[in-house]
């Protein structure tokens, strides 16, 4: 997905970039109104420009009769105020367009990717997905609230000013049309140099944030390896590089500026040479030099701030496209075939047959080899083995977050992906191996399993799942702020304000993984009497690490790299002598 950093509009970029117009369209009146205040205050703007030369012709006693100082003066004084009116109702209506519109892309992009198939955040990382939402979409606001219209103005503003030069200066047309394309051709061909070294410092510096962002993500590690002298020099090498970049990219625009400088006010200057002749042998008014000098230098500067704007615009351009990328992904919704979405009440029935999987990432790898499972309303099933054999997957295959590569998912008797992929969802609660809460209320992160549960709803749930008597004891109670800025529950809490969750949603199939990490006896006790109580009368699959759980179980799946390799009942695989559960139930279990 990265884009080639692209300094030329093509006519397929733009007419894609022009898609991001339809947010525009509901306010497309405000944005009318703008156009036309902008218009109106360029034009006003070019003949109040043209006074002061007016005021020079007064003076030298060589203006058309009827005009005095006076009311050029008063004629100013009005011009001015109307001027000023066109420019704040200009300001006004383009921010109530740029800033209602985006908000409405902005949602839309966020509502896009929270709605995005799993791989898609495996293929991308997140520093780059969170660019888009911020840096792009702000990019692609600065056009529609400002940089648009200021292009636009000034491109008013040369025309106009042109216009002007040739209506009242023709004797100086010849000469300026000699000096000032030569010059303008050369300062697009260096601005063009100095564009492309910007953008690559522009990326060299967003590589410098992935760093960040990356500490900042593993901050605990960095510390406990205390490897921040290596984060530190790779930072540092990267900067080093941008650095670099930035400097040859000054060093270009500094010669530039001298250019510009030498070059344009040479030509200028040169050319109000050649005027100032022609007033002297009378041939020019003295007015219409000075006419000359503001016209030029309003071209000067309509060119100079042109150029720099349609720089803007072209990277929104590309910005553009890198939102639509995603907007245009299909929603995990959209990938399914059926679009019935009423509520469906499952029974558990759960049977995976001849299941083969391979990560969309990582395709060559094959990571279930024809995993064959039936388990029945009701019933508790573990799944035990060697690390990387393939068990969360199962788990994950289950919530469909991805697809089989061949075999099938039956829930019910039905294929898990005919059914609604919501409504589906909504039978399923999961209970992670590291619950992250998310920063709220404890209230708030119970709620999460059922948005709607009453209050007492939410305390029975709590009561349920072992945790009402940590949360009651916090002077907050459930009001507790929990999360990145609150209160830190220790794991065993937190599993239970999870197991809370998953009570209040009372799924029809529980899935588990239990953490590895053992909890001390009492806690272990508090979060197995919760699970317990979860798991009555639903399907649970459970992948198991406490003997408790696996000596319960009705079925124990022994997994090993992606086949079943033993399974039955902890009596049944225990007395397997020389077998895979026979030797990790020593291990791990101590039996
Ligand atoms: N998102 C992913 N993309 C690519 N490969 C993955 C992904 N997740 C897991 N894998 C690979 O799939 C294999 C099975 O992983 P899985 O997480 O299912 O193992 P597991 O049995 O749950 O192990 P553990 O007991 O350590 O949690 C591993 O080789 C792993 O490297
Ligand atoms: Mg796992």
């Amino acid at each position: 997905m990265d884009t080639p950093p692209r300094l030329r509009l093509s006519k397929e970029s733009l007419r894609r970039a022009l898609k991001i117009f339809s947010y525009v369209l509901p306010y497309k009146w405000a944005f009318i109104g703008g156009m036309i205040f902008l218009v109106l205050g360029s034009l006003l703007f070019l003949g109040i420009m043209s006074l002061p030369g007016q005021i020079l012709n007064v003076i030298s006693g060589q203006a058309p009769a009827g005009l005095t100082l006076n009311r050029i003066f008063l004629l100013l004084l009005v011009l001015l105020a109307v001027q000023s009116l066109f420019s704040y109702l200009r300001v006004q209506l383009f921010a109530v367009v740029s800033e209602r519109s985006l908000a409405r892309l902005r949602r839309d992009l966020y509502e896009k990717l929270i709605t995005l198939r799993i791989p898609f955040f495996e293929e991308h990382r997140v520093g780059e997905i969170t660019s888009r939402m911020t840096n792009d979409v702000t990019q692609v606001q600065g056009v529609v609230s400002v940089t648009l219209a200021e292009f636009i103005r000034q491109i008013i503003m040369l025309l106009g000013a042109v216009a002007l030069i040739i209506m009242r200066l023709k004797g100086l047309v010849l000469i300026m049309f000699a000096t000032v394309p030569v010059v303008v051709l050369l300062a697009l061909f260096f601005g063009r140099y100095i564009r492309k070294l910007m953008k690559a410092r522009q990326d060299q510096l967003a590589q410098t944030n992935v760093i960040v962002e990356e500490t900042m993500q593993s901050i605990q590690s960095v510390k406990a390896y205390t490897n921040e002298g290596f984060e530190l020099n790779r930072y540092v090498a990267q900067l080093d590089v941008a650095v670099h970049t930035a400097l040859r990219a000054a060093h270009a625009r500094g010669l530039f500026a001298a250019f510009i400088i030498f070059a344009m006010f040479g030509a200028l200057f040169f050319i109000i040479w050649r005027a100032a002749l022609l007033v002297m042998n009378g041939t020019l008014l003295p007015g219409h030099l000075l006419d000359f000098a503001v016209y030029a230098s309003i071209i000067g500067g309509a060119i100079a701030s042109a150029a720099s704007f349609y720089t803007e615009i072209v990277s929104a351009v590309g910005a553009t496209e890198r939102i639509l990328e995603i907007l245009e992904q299909p929603s995990e919704m959209e990938l399914e075939q059926t679009g019935a979405a009423e509520p469906v009440r499952l029974a558990g029935h759960v049977q995976l047959k001849e299941v083969y999987f391979s990560y969309p990432t990582r395709k060559d790898v094959q990571v279930l080899k024809g995993i064959s499972m039936d388990i029945k309303p009701g019933q508790r099933v573990a799944l035990v083995g060697p690390s990387g054999a393939g068990k969360s997957t199962i788990v994950q295959l289950l919530l469909q977050f991805y697809q089989p590569d061949s075999g099938q998912i039956l829930i019910d008797g039905k294929p898990a992906a005919d059914y609604d992929l919501r409504a589906y969802r909504s039978n399923i609660a999961i209970v992670p191996q590291e619950v992250l809460l998310f920063g709220g209320t404890i209230r708030d992160n119970i709620r999460y399993g059922r948005p709607d549960a009453t209050e007492a709803e939410i305390i029975d749930a709590a009561r349920q799942a072992n945790a009402w008597e940590f949360i009651s004891a916090f002077p907050d109670g459930l009001d507790t702020i929990v999360g990145e800025r609150g209160v830190k529950l220790s794991g065993g809490q937190r599993q239970r304000v999870a197991i809370a969750r998953a009570i209040l949603k009372d799924p029809a199939i529980l899935l588990l993984d239990e953490a590895t990490s053992s909890l001390d006896a009492e806690s272990e006790r508090m979060v197995q009497d919760a699970l317990d109580v979860l798991m009555q009368g639903r399907t649970s699959l459970i992948i198991a690490h406490r003997l408790s759980t696996i000596r319960e179980a009705d079925c124990i799946y022994v997994i090993e790299h992606g086949r079943i390799a033993e399974q039955g009942s902890h009596h049944e695989l225990s007395v397997i002598e020389g077998g895979l559960y026979n030797s990790l139930a020593r291990l791990q279990l101590g039996v």
